[in-house]
């Protein structure tokens, strides 16, 4: 029988840049596809919003991809996913597909200790949404959270050396609370925070593996699209990317993290203003 294809673009959204990092695994993944990509940059950071406005937001993402017609939706935010997920599920006609259940399992798969750590935006944390879904995998499970509001606001700004003072001064500011608690296993819950992780992991030292919810994602989107019969036709590969920010900003902070340079690729949209 012949496979079914769909060449109709994968929509994903962030606050901002950090669904880059959730992107730029699933181009690995998917070489074939084509994705309309949104970074919602005069919002964000989402971290810092009320579970409402995070859930209007979100919507309003939602929608700008569905208007261009994609066959899927990747939420490529833990904190859009942890405050809206549900919503956008039922209200979307495509599948949508978020970062906390992909990564809640790997980390489970993962940790040998049952210690694991989530490091997260604040919203994100209080939603609860990563913490319920660790429970729910497994009740043996010890918890260690830690809210790191700074963490994305320094990666959209493009301060992601690891010797750089500011990143460093953060690091030993959220690290501690986890590294005392013994965890093995470390979420990324933010799609930022992979951009951190060499620093991150320096700090928590190598027996403790990083869990990016990015790439468990992407992963996880690309599972979904197989199993339908929704992956595209060989050659259809291209990505197209939209900021409600700054387009310099954007793309200078892009360059750094993907090592390219995408501005003919990206168009300035207007945002949603609250
Ligand atoms: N990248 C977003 C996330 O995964 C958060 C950044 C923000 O606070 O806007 O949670």
């Amino acid at each position: 029988m012949e496979a079914k294809m769909d060449n109709r673009a994968i929509g994903v959204f962030d606050s901002g840049l950090g669904g880059l990092t959730a992107t730029h695994e699933l181009m690995k993944l998917m070489p074939d596809e084509n994705i309309i990509y949104l970074g919602d940059s005069h919002n964000m950071p989402y971290g810092e919003r009320s579970h409402e406005e995070i859930v209007r937001l979100s919507r309003w993402d939602l929608s700008f991809l569905l208007e261009r017609k994609v066959k899927a939706v990747f939420v490529a935010c833990g904190t859009a996913t942890s405050n809206a997920l549900d919503v956008l599920k039922k209200e979307s006609p495509v599948p949508v597909i978020g970062v906390v259940e992909p990564a809640v399992k790997e980390a489970v798969t993962a940790t040998r200790n049952k210690k694991i750590g989530l490091l997260a935006t604040r919203a994100c944390v209080q939603s609860g949404a990563f913490q319920r879904a660790l429970a729910n995998a497994s009740g043996e499970l010890e918890i260690t959270v830690q809210a790191c509001p700074k963490f994305a606001s320094m990666v959209e700004e493009g301060i992601i050396d690891k010797n750089d003072e500011r990143v460093r001064q953060a690091v030993s500011e959220y690290l501690p609370l986890l590294k005392s608690a013994g965890v093995d296993t470390v979420i990324l819950g933010c799609t930022h925070y992979p951009m951190l992780s060499d620093v991150i992991s320096e700090y928590m030292g190598s027996g403790v593996t990083l869990i990016s919810s990015s790439a468990a994602a992407a992963r996880s989107v690309k599972c979904m699209l197989v199993a339908r019969g929704m992956t595209a036709e060989k050659g259809n590969g291209g990505i197209s990317y939209n900021t409600t920010g700054d387009e310099e900003a954007f793309a200078a902070s892009a360059r750094l993290m993907l090592k390219n340079d995408i501005s003919s690729q990206l168009t300035r949209i207007e945002p949603l203003i609250l």
